[in-house]
């Protein structure tokens, strides 16, 4: 289902607040993301980068982990919409680990992200990811 012009507005304006946490010393790429759950609740994640540089997690992952631990995410339609954001505007697309994290819990969820081409786009989740994996 489309966003309603305020869910996209609350959503954006989260996720940029989500920003101020990120910790990214290594890229200087600050990432905030929101997400919005199947019965209205708003979680919000940030990258957290690591000296051992694999490591680092994601904006989108930190908010649907944190989403999952506060058991707001367990079933496969349970994520409604996604939107990321860079802290000064910078294109940002989902990384294809976090597209597949996306997929679990919604592959009908609308990702909210800036497009390469500079505009905001809204996506939905399976067509970010065709043919996305699923063992259930
Ligand atoms: N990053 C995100 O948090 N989300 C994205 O959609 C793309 C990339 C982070 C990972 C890393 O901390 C930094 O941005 C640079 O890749």
């Amino acid at each position: 289902m489309p966003l309603t012009p305020q869910q996209l507005a609350q959503l954006m304006e989260a996720a940029q607040k989500a920003t101020e946490t990120a910790y990214a010393p290594f890229s200087n790429f600050h990432v905030g993301a929101a997400i919005l759950t199947h019965d209205g609740q708003l979680f919000t994640g940030c990258n957290v980068e690591n000296s051992s540089f694999g490591l680092t997690n994601c904006a989108e992952r930190t908010a649907i982990f944190s989403a999952v631990a506060a058991g707001a995410l367990s079933a496969q339609h349970d994520l409604v919409a996604v939107a990321v954001v860079h802290r000064e505007g910078a294109i940002c697309s989902p990384c294809g680990a976090c597209r597949q994290v996306i997929f679990e819990f919604g592959p009908a969820a609308v990702v909210i992200y800036r497009a390469h081409s500079g505009e905001i786009a809204q996506t939905l989740a399976r067509d970010l990811l065709p043919e996305g994996f699923r063992l259930r």
